[in-house]
């Protein structure tokens, strides 16, 4: 069995409110708060990378559990922001945080980032590959928005979360990972793209713009209520989980408007949906990680309680997974 047995995030200081983005772009308080929820968020500033983001998490991932160099056998980061195209970011953040030669990859999923990334730390830990790993989600956003798109421009913030998945003998434990789903749908993969910087539009052949984040809001919002439903539908019938019994919806917090409907779809009641969205915005990879760490701070998680959370991002992408809340301290 995997277990959750550490949790650390970390966040820019610099907060970047409404306020400040109505005075950048032709928008408002009003308007961001009423048809996302986001109030404020984080940006970097610049010279700030993911992979020092993802450092100061993992560091407090470690710290919360209990570990030190030489305790962890891979780091799993998921982000769509890398510290630079080649090579992967984990490598540099393994290195910076003395874990010695250890397995590190990065993991492209966009906001499923991290689900995905548990889910492959999951899997190494399964085949017996390594005994704890250090699955990170962290981005910077702020460095990929198009100064020109007030939509993708009000949306999203940076930061980073982290948790230490370990290898646990005992089944039935508080912590335990007992289910992921995964899915995809790259038919729909022009939904969420940066379109130049790749191979099928190398940078140098691109406009200026093309180099930014683009996104079709409003169909984004209509798949990801229902791939992200239809996802832990799939989870909670595999690991015999009823609605009811759920008691913390975490799901991807693109939209506070995106998890009512999420938990309307769920038959979930919205009060057990976490919502920090209102003070980090969408922050894709680091979003599941940040939540968890939000609720917890609040008290809200009780040792062995039941947690599903679900996220849906660019590719298309959607992924679940199911825990019970561990006996941890997040950092
Ligand atoms: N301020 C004011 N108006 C804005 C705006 C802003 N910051 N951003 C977009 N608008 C305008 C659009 O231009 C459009 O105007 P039009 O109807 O005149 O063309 C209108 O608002 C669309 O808004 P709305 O009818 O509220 O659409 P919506 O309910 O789909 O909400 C989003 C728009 C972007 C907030 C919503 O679709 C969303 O959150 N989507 C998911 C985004 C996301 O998280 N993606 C990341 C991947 S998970």
């Amino acid at each position: 069995m995997t277990a959750l047995i550490g949790l650390g995030t970390y966040l820019p200081p610099r907060e970047v409110t409404n306020a400040e983005l109505a005075a950048r772009f032709d928008t408002s308080d009003e308007w961001i708060t009423a048809r996302t929820g986001i109030r404020t968020r984080r940006w970097a500033d610049p010279g700030t990378a993911t992979g020092d983001l993802a450092v100061a998490a993992g560091e407090r991932a470690l710290k919360s559990a209990g570990l030190g160099p030489g305790d962890v056998d891979a780091v799993v980061l998921a982000t769509t922001t890398p510290d630079h195209p080649c090579p992967a970011t984990a490598p540099d953040v393994a290195a910076r945080l003395g874990l010695g030669h250890v397995a590190a990859y990065d993991i492209a999923a966009v906001c499923s980032g991290f689900l995905y990334a548990l889910a492959v730390g999951h899997g190494q830990i399964a085949a017996g590959q390594a005994r704890r790993v250090l699955v990170i989600g962290a981005e910077t956003y702020s460095t990929i928005l198009d100064p020109a798109d007030r939509t993708t421009g009000v949306i999203f913030g940076d930061g980073a979360g982290a948790v230490v998945l370990a290898a646990e003998p005992e089944t039935g434990r508080p912590g335990a990972l007992l289910g992921v789903d995964l899915g995809s749908d790259g038919a729909l993969r022009d939904l969420i793209r940066i379109p130049a910087g790749g191979s099928r539009l190398p940078a140098r052949d691109g406009a200026a713009a093309d180099r930014y984040f683009t996104m079709q809001g409003t169909k984004v919002f209509q798949q990801a209520v229902v791939r992200m439903g239809d996802s832990a539908t799939a989870l909670l019938e595999r690991i015999g989980w009823r609605r009811d019994e759920v008691d913390h919806l975490v799901g991807h917090q693109a939209n506070v408007r995106i998890l009512a409907a999420l938990a309307r779809y769920l038959k979930i009641p919205a009060e057990r949906a976490v919502v920090n969205l209102d003070r980090v915005g969408n922050t894709s990879a680091a979003s599941i990680p940040l939540a968890l760490a939000d609720a917890a701070a609040q008290g809200r998680f009780a040792v062995g309680d039941r947690v599903l959370m679900t996220a849906f991002g660019g590719g298309l992408t959607w992924a679940s997974a199911a825990i019970t809340w561990p006996d941890i301290h997040p950092c």
